[in-house]
């Protein structure tokens, strides 16, 4: 399929508000949460709200899932995504050992299978540092893989790839805990 709808950053904004998800990667990422029943996702790197907006939605259908948001400025989140998640939506900055500490603390009070989502400011960081949470099942991505980074800069991520026809047009990498 040729239309840039499908591949291009920024193209489709599911909920009415803007994400840097390509239309491809948030169809893998329902994926992901459906074929692993995740039960807490963490979004780092919220800028918008777009990616929240459709995570949040989900968790309004399933009582038993949370989303939460981390940004280290709240300046560009939309209103609507203010008014109606806001409450999840936390001024952090992912890099720092207190919101690495904090987001442990959201998993080991959430029961069931955690998905960390590292969008932010410097992706295989933020991959090298979340990773060590991961309990058996959860599972981690990072964004703007193949356009920001490369294989080398993630090869060393001790988790099990996640290799699938379905993640092969996105810009995503993807890992699960043993
Ligand atoms: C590409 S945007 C996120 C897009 C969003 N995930 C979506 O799909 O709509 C990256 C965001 O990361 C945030 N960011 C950059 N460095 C960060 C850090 N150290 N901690 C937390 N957020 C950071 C930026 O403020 C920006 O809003």
């Amino acid at each position: 399929m040729s239309s840039p709808y499908w591949r291009q950053t920024g193209a489709i904004w599911p909920m009415g508000v803007p994400t840097s998800l390509t239309w491809y990667d948030i169809g893998a990422l329902l994926t992901l949460l459906h074929i692993f029943d995740v039960r807490l996702i963490v979004e780092i790197g919220v800028e918008h709200g777009g990616a929240s907006a459709v995570f949040a939605a989900r968790c309004r259908y399933l009582p038993e899932c949370q989303y939460h948001g981390i940004d280290i400025t709240l300046d560009q989140l939309d209103d609507s995504v203010q008014r109606l998640d806001g409450e999840r939506i936390y001024r952090r900055n992912a890099w720092l050992s207190q919101t690495v500490d904090e987001v442990a603390q959201w998993m080991r009070e959430s029961a069931g299978a955690v998905l960390i989502f590292c969008d932010g400011g410097d992706k295989p960081k933020e991959l090298h540092l979340y990773a060590p949470l991961l309990r058996s099942g959860d599972v981690l991505v990072g964004h703007d893989y193949g356009n920001e980074y490369q294989e080398q800069a993630i090869a060393d991520i001790a988790l099990d790839r996640i290799s699938a026809d379905w993640l092969d047009d996105t810009l995503l990498c993807a890992w699960r805990a043993a």
